[in-house]
């Protein structure tokens, strides 16, 4: 099927997006810079775009980053934490479980 007029190749619905929370309280702890090492570490993974986000209302767990279509919430990620979450979760499709919010994703 041909692609709709003005849609780029590189923007489907399917890409994964990685959000993390530009925010207030993420922000003092430091998730810039969690948001620098996404951008840097994953330049090279294809169909995933980083994007800055507003508050994911997780504030109390921050720095929040949110993994969509997937729905992955992870909590209090550190710039330490994210080359494990590309290469583990973003190229191998297995989330890091140590990081998954458990308010989101209750361990039973
Ligand atoms: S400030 Fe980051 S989740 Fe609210």
């Amino acid at each position: 099927m041909p692609m709709p007029e003005g849609q780029k190749p590189e923007e489907t619905s399917r890409d994964r997006c990685v959000l993390v929370c530009q925010n207030t309280s993420c922000l003092r702890h430091n998730s810039q810079e969690v948001l620098n090492t996404f951008i840097a570490e994953a330049e090279n993974v294809v169909d995933v775009n980083i994007e800055a986000s507003g508050c994911l209302g997780q504030c109390s767990t921050g720095p929040t980053v949110r993994v969509t279509p997937d729905e992955i919430w992870y909590y209090r990620v550190q710039p330490s934490n994210v080359p494990k979450i590309v290469t583990q979760h973003l190229q191998g499709n297995e989330p890091v479980d140590n990081l998954l919010n458990p308010r989101i994703h209750p361990r039973f």
